[in-house]
């Protein structure tokens, strides 16, 4: 049973947090945030320039983070970023799959994607969630504890055109969330999923019009755009000695455009 004070308190002091893809957009801003919360984050990005760059915006305003350049879609990159990790910390608490080809994508209906491109997103947006668990799970079944937090997309509760590829992986992520929940529950692990809606990031998306924007957000209980600093709060209760009984859920965190 949790201690009553790590639930009021989430503490997440010291805790080792790998977010891949955090060299810009949401991951960016959870590696922020949680160094904020004085953990020691590792940002998992294949752009080295970006990931360096987090880093020491991290590490200038006092917090502390490590950039190791990781390519998700490469085993062997994945498992040399972790051994970098567990040598320089000696555990890892926390991992957040966040990095996916994403903002890059060209939209086009589904007959014409072609076929290494579809394979490439599979590769990167699926397999890599599915190789970093894998790799993390040792020092996590060791310490008996441990949380990995799956970036799926909302997308996937409402079908999206034009992103077959895509939304295939994210559905794919909150599935296999869930399942990967029931393995790792005896070990004191939990697996949980977050659905964001359209996030606003820095990165500018040729793929969402003004008007598209506007439509999202006509959609939302909340009728604001939404930001990655929303998706924060989520993630660091995800992270936390609070969430010690929540595993296997796929969070909407959309400004209410789904339910549950
Ligand atoms: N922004 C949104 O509207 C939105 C909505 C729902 C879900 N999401 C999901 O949230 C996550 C972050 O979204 P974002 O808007 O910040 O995306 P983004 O495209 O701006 O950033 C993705 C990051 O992943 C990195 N990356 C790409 N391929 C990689 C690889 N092979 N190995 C390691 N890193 C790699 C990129 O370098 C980049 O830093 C993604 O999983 C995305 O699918 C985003």
């Amino acid at each position: 049973m949790s201690d009553l004070r790590t639930v009021v308190f989430p503490g997440l002091t010291d805790r080792v947090i790998i977010i891949t893809g955090a060299g810009q957009g949401i991951g960016r801003v959870l590696a922020k945030a949680f160094a904020l919360a004085g953990a020691r984050v590792v940002i998992a990005d294949v752009n080295e320039a970006k990931g360096l760059a987090v880093r020491n915006e991290i590490t200038r305003s006092g917090g502390q983070a490590l950039a190791i350049a990781t390519d998700v879609a490469d085993e062997a990159s994945i498992k040399s970023m972790v051994a970098t990790v567990e040598m320089q910390y000696g555990r890892i608490d926390v991992l957040i799959n966040n990095a996916a080809i994403f903002s890059t994508l060209e939209m086009r209906p589904f007959d014409q994607i072609p076929l290494e491109e579809w394979e490439r997103v599979l590769r990167v947006n699926l397999t890599g969630p599915f190789l970093c668990a894998r790799a993390v799970l040792p020092a996590m079944r060791k310490a008996q504890w441990g949380r990995i937090i799956n970036i799926a997309s909302g997308a996937v509760r409402l079908g999206r055109p034009n992103y077959l590829h895509y939304i295939a992986t994210k559905a794919a992520l909150a599935g296999m969330s869930l399942s990967m929940a029931r393995e790792l529950g005896p070990d004191n692990i939990t697996v949980n999923a977050i659905l964001p809606g359209a996030t606003f990031t820095e990165i500018e998306r040729k793929t969402v019009s003004p008007e598209q924007k506007q439509r999202i957000i006509s959609m939302q209980c909340i009728p604001r755009a939404e930001t990655p600093e929303d998706l924060v709060g989520a993630a660091l209760f995800l992270a936390s000695e609070a969430s010690a009984f929540v595993t296997g859920q796929s969070l909407n965190l959309d400004g209410g455009v789904t339910g549950s």
